[in-house]
């Protein structure tokens, strides 16, 4: 069952990028559907904002167009539909310029709270925070929400905060990592800290490794003039992957509040140990070419970028000294499947022969698809035949669950939205958090760069390249199957 949603307060919230693909498959959607579901309240408006002239009415034509095709056809509903177009307005904007601007402000109301999202390119990012300030757009209450990439290396990062802290206080800063608005992401930190039975475990004492997955089966297809500048080491390991291990190695935070939770986070990003060159594998999906290959969607036929990357890393602190974290993220894999398994050691003292079949208890966190938990146990096989052992998981399937209202949970980016007119920070990067992060990937970037590493071939739909397998069997242990 979905609890009652209650709504936010009135809002004036402007889309930089409102004719883009990422407004336009995710953020519009993602408006009706909290728009439909109570969330959004009659007085609320939505404005976007791009070069393009558009008038409202063709800017409501083209969102209206991405909620057929984005929304599921249960939640279409034409007198809401209709409803909601009503509250969208749109402005012709150049970021870099002078026009628009005056018209912007004329739109804004003083008494609902405004957001800008900056659904733009990053390299405009500064443009529009300049220009909001000196035209009066904003005011000391404003938001902005600023998407990824968020820079592309530390100083890049250190600029693009500098930037942002001339026109905003960090308090009005929202850096998106969509990763943070999952449901089940956001449920780690659930059953880690509103329950008595884990924490006591959760340290390397008792935890033997933790393999964190992020398998892909697309691949980088009309994104590979981005991509093949970033790869997926930069595009979900300094981002997507360091927020997942942050939850799940960091401390208890003192409270469930922005800064408490995300102190306890940058510690755990200070705390990572550089990477070794042995433990790291790039791949690149037919790297040697082939139909479909990753070298089809990039401008530079040698291209090294990688679009799968395995990592071992080390959390240096007192509760994690001693057990490794492995980290995969690849595109054309086998299966989509992103998700987080905690090995547990073997008991101290085994009262049972290896032949009645011990297995390790794994707490298998599954973010998508099929959200849910499952714990793995060893259970006395049933039946005659004296004592057998056998591993059984304690399931809990969000569909399960939630039955018929599974549709109903908020989608990362519509839960985020509603978060930042609420004014919580909690699921937002804090500039210091993505600086960190920066400091730590910068090293192994320019590491494998200077070597010259080249990443290895895989075949699309497998699990990645022959050397992530022996990242983990040089250290006794297997990855989990991707499906
Ligand atoms: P698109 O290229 O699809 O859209 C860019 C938008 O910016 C368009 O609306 C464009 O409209 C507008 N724009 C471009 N130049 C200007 C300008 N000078 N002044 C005002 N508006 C301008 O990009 P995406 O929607 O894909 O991406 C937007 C941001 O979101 C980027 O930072 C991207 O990295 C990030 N992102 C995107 C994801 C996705 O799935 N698409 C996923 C994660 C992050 P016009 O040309 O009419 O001005
Ligand atoms: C984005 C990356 O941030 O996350 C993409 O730029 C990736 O390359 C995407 O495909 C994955 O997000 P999700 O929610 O589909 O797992």
């Amino acid at each position: 069952m979905v609890s009652r949603v209650i709504p936010v307060e009135p809002f004036d919230l402007v889309i930089f990028g409102g004719t883009g693909d990422l407004a336009r498959r995710k953020i519009f959607p993602g408006l009706y559907r909290r728009f439909l579901a109570g969330q959004m309240t009659a007085d609320s408006r939505i404005i976007g904002a791009a070069r393009a002239e558009l008038s409202d009415d063709d800017f409501r034509a083209m969102v209206a167009t991405s909620i057929a095709e984005y929304v599921s056809e249960s939640r279409q509903d034409s007198a809401m539909i209709a409803e909601f177009l009503t509250r969208l307005h749109y402005v012709a904007i150049d970021a870099t310029g002078a026009g628009g601007w005056a018209a912007l402000k004329d739109l804004m109301r003083d008494d609902v709270v405004r957001a800008f999202y900056f659904s733009v390119a990053p390299s405009l990012f500064g443009d529009i925070a300049l220009r909001l300030n000196q035209h009066g757009v904003a005011d000391a209450k404003s938001r902005i929400v600023v998407e990824k990439p968020f820079g592309r290396d530390l100083a890049s990062a250190q600029a693009l905060n500098a930037t942002l802290a001339l026109h905003f206080d960090e308090t009005q800063i929202y850096r998106i990592d969509h990763y943070l608005g999952k449901e089940t992401v956001q449920n780690l930190m659930a059953v880690r800290f509103a329950n008595i039975l884990f924490e006591p475990l959760w340290k390397a004492e008792y935890v033997d490794h933790v393999q964190i997955t992020v398998a892909e089966t697309v691949g980088v297809e009309g994104r590979g003039a981005y991509y093949d500048k970033s790869g997926a080491m930069r595009d979900m390991v300094q981002n997507h992957m360091m927020q997942l291990l942050c939850l799940i190695a960091m401390e208890p935070p003192y409270h469930f509040d922005p800064n408490a939770v995300r102190d306890e986070k940058l510690k755990v990003i200070r705390a990572l140990d550089p990477v070794r060159p042995q433990d790291i594998v790039r791949g690149q999906y037919l790297a040697g070419g082939g139909q479909g290959d990753y070298l089809a969607h990039s401008e530079n036929p040698h291209s090294t970028t990688e679009s799968y990357i395995a990592l071992r890393v080390h959390v240096s602190n007192w509760r994690w000294k001693g057990t490794p974290f492995y980290l995969r993220t690849g595109k054309r894999l086998r299966a989509r499947a992103s998700e987080i398994a905690i090995t547990f050691r073997e008991p101290p003292h085994s009262i049972f022969d290896d032949a009645q079949g011990w297995r390790e208890n794994v707490l298998v966190i599954r973010l998508q698809p099929d959200e849910g938990m499952h714990l793995k146990v060893m259970i006395k096989e049933p039946g005659p035949g004296g004592m057998r052992l056998m591993q059984v998981p304690l399931d809990m399937s969000f569909a399960d669950a939630l039955g018929d209202d599974h549709d109903d949970v908020p989608d990362a980016y519509e839960r985020l939205i509603m978060d930042v007119i609420r004014g919580n920070q909690t699921l937002f990067m804090r500039g210091d958090e993505v600086e960190a992060a920066w400091a730590w990937t910068d090293p192994i970037i320019e590491g494998w760069t200077a070597r010259g590493d080249k990443p290895q071939s895989y075949d699309p739909g497998t699990s990645g390249p022959e050397d992530a397998l022996m990242l983990m069997h040089r250290d006794g242990r297997r990855w989990r199957e991707i499906k």
